[in-house]
């Protein structure tokens, strides 16, 4: 059933969002929009955004705190930090860094990496992969994002969407009862151009980019690759890992809007009761959002150990990212 090797086991969880709300109402007065669009387009009502001087170092050191308080957790034998995020508060040093040196750890290696909305589970592949390896022996992996510092709002097509927060998950060495069972990694580089935020070049392929700073995208384009390949994507996985949709307790795919998700569970045949989102009140919060909805299936007694968890992250690359976990933090 096990398709990779692992003697790696999820033991605890925590998250954060900042507390200043942005409603549909709020963006109504910003752009030409309304609530019914936006509810019935995306599934979107709310989306959490951080304070000027708040950024994703704040969020992500917040969420660890949420963890060591809930699980009596303690993080200072941590021996590696990664943290997914497209919105890092400098390009360097890492937030990796920031948070070892936040909360004191002290013998820590510490990197950020960058595979945008699915780099949580980009993260946590990695997690299992390092400890099972024994090359680590407890792994913070976080997924932190201020989209809000990087989003047009005077973009209609975008604004509408991202919101901030982040989530910490603790992998830990345990050969008796690992969490990892499969996994599945993939990139279209090709079609990067759909959804992008400039940097040292302006210029992709032969397609100029849009400069302004903002993230840009091909929102149509975007969905249509998404509600197009996750299935497949889904697919393969279950086949790689000789298990059936069936075996799945609950799914967890990025929460970008919730007319793709439906899509998604639509094409692939799972039934969109299963799913775990976070996407009505937080927005898509990329690396954030997977984090923020296991969280959610917690609070509502629907995720529980032992379940088997399917969880997909999508987004900018394009990447797309799939894992089988059991659930083993409480
Ligand atoms: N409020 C009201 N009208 C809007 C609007 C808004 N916020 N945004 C766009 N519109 C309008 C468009 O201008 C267009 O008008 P037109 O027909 O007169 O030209 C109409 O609504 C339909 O636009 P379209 O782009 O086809 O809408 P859509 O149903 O595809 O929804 C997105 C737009 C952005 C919500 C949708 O494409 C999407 O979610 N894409 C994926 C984005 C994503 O997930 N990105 C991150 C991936 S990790």
């Amino acid at each position: 059933m096990s398709s990779i090797s692992s003697k790696a086991k999820i033991t605890a969880i925590g998250t954060y969002v900042p507390q200043r709300t942005l409603t549909n109402a709020d963006l109504e007065k910003m752009v030409d929009t309304n609530d019914e669009w936006i509810v019935r387009r995306t599934g979107i009502r709310e989306r959490r955004i951080s304070q000027p001087e708040e950024f994703t170092t704040d969020l992500c050191v917040a969420a660890i705190e949420n963890l060591i308080e809930r699980y009596n957790k303690s993080v200072k034998d941590v021996d590696l930090i990664i943290v997914s995020t497209t919105t890092p508060d400098y390009v360097f040093p890492s937030v990796a860094s920031q948070i070892q040196a936040r909360l004191g750890i002290e013998n820590a290696g510490a990197l950020d990496l960058n595979a945008t909305c699915a780099g949580f589970v980009y993260g946590l592949h990695l997690a299992n992969g390092v400890v099972t390896a024994g090359l680590n022996k407890k792994v913070l992996v976080l997924g932190g994002e201020t989209l809000s510092k990087v989003t047009d709002y005077s973009d209609r097509t975008t604004c509408i969407l991202f919101g901030d927060g982040a989530g910490a998950v603790l992998v830990e060495y345990d050969e008796e009862n690992p969490s990892f069972l499969s996994s599945y990694l993939t990139s279209a580089g090709e079609g990067g151009v759909h959804l992008y935020r400039t940097g040292l070049s302006k210029k992709m392929d032969l397609n100029e980019l849009n400069d302004s700073g903002y993230i840009v995208q091909n929102g149509r384009e975007v969905y249509r690759w998404a509600v197009t390949t996750v299935p497949l994507g889904m697919k393969a996985l279950m086949e790689k890992s000789r298990l059936d949709l069936k075996d799945i307790d609950w799914f967890v795919p990025h929460s970008a809007n919730l007319r793709m998700i439906e899509s998604i569970c639509e094409k692939s045949g799972f039934p969109i009761e299963k799913t775990l989102t976070s996407i009505e009140y937080f927005g898509n919060t990329s690396s954030a959002t997977i984090p923020l909805a296991l969280e959610k299936g917690i609070m509502e007694g629907k995720l529980q150990p032992g379940d088997r968890v399917l969880l997909y992250g999508f987004g900018g690359g394009l990447v797309q990212a799939g894992l089988i976990v059991e659930w083993t933090a409480s």
